[in-house]
């Protein structure tokens, strides 16, 4: 199965396929389980598939993490092609998405971006919309999967999607975890076999945050957490915090009416790790 570096040839071969609906899963490749899931999920729902791969330039805001991103295309390609032979890949150059130089769009999304993880990457969710909002008009997917690995991320295509009328309808899978608990991530290959498995701190402490958070001041859980991640010498905490749902307001104590979330992202050397998970 060979992939497509060119929108128009995709474009083309569409318009020779019959399909019902047509499904989007888009990512930045160094596939791993997770993606799998979500390939997985867009095979069975929809008769035509499409997978990207691409590492989006505007949406990091740090070139050494740009640089160091894994990639293996090769890979991928086989490991699609395992999941759904009839997958179209697309794995364009940078000038098939974008004039030069790449650059974000702005985007009013009502400041979701700018919250949680958009305060310590500062633009990278207007590089997500731009990215995504460019795959989105040239296929006009019916259905776009992406992971609650990502939450924010998904709030920010749902407004996205909303605010400019895209007309594509969002599915979304679990966060799949390695067997330690810690997120599966491309960058997990970057740790070693040691940290990766102390990388397990991450996931831990959601964990105690949803034990304590019935009982608990927040405050109180957020401290616990801190001086968790201070008696660890390999992760630094960046951020944990509490957030309602929908609109990603930080919460300051439990009320069962109010569905939150957990939000956490942490450091080793230039590694960030993030995570989230339900609370109640
Ligand atoms: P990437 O990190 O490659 O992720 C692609 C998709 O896989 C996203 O929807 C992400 O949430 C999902 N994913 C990643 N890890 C997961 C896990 N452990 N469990 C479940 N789903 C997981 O997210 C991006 O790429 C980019 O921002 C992109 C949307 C492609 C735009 O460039």
């Amino acid at each position: 199965m060979r992939s497509f570096n060119h929108s128009s040839e995709i474009i083309e071969l569409l318009k020779t396929k019959e399909y019902e609906y047509l499904g989007l899963v888009p990512t930045m490749g160094s596939l791993h389980k997770g993606h799998v899931k979500l390939i997985e999920k867009c095979s069975l729902k929809c008769d035509q598939t499409i997978v990207s791969i691409f590492v989006n330039p505007t949406q990091f805001d740090n070139k050494i993490d740009f640089a160091n991103y894994p990639q293996s295309v090769q890979k991928d390609i086989e490991t699609i092609r395992k999941i759904n032979p009839n997958a179209i890949i697309y794995t364009p150059s940078e000038s098939d998405l974008y004039t030069s130089p790449a650059k974000a769009e702005i985007f009013d999304l009502d400041g979701i971006d700018k919250i949680i993880e958009g305060k310590f990457r500062k633009g990278h969710f207007q590089g997500v919309a731009t990215v995504v909002k460019i795959l989105f008009e040239k296929f006009s997917p019916d259905y776009a999967f992406f992971g609650e690995k990502d939450y924010q991320q998904i709030l920010v295509i749902e407004k996205l999607i909303k605010k400019y009328n895209l007309g594509v309808k969002i599915k979304c899978i679990l966060t799949v975890r390695e067997e330690n608990g810690l997120a599966m991530s491309s960058r997990n290959i970057l740790l070693d076999k040691e940290t990766r498995y102390d990388a397990k701190i991450i996931y831990e402490s959601l964990c105690i945050a949803k034990k304590m958070i019935k009982k608990n001041d927040f405050d109180k859980i957020k401290n616990f957490i801190s001086e968790l991640f201070l008696a660890n010498k390999k992760f630094s905490l960046e951020y944990f915090c509490i957030a309602e749902n929908t609109s990603l307001k930080e919460i300051a104590s439990f009320n069962p009416t109010i569905k939150i979330r957990a939000f956490i992202c942490a450091r080793f050397q230039g590694i960030r790790l993030i995570d989230n998970i339900a609370l109640n």
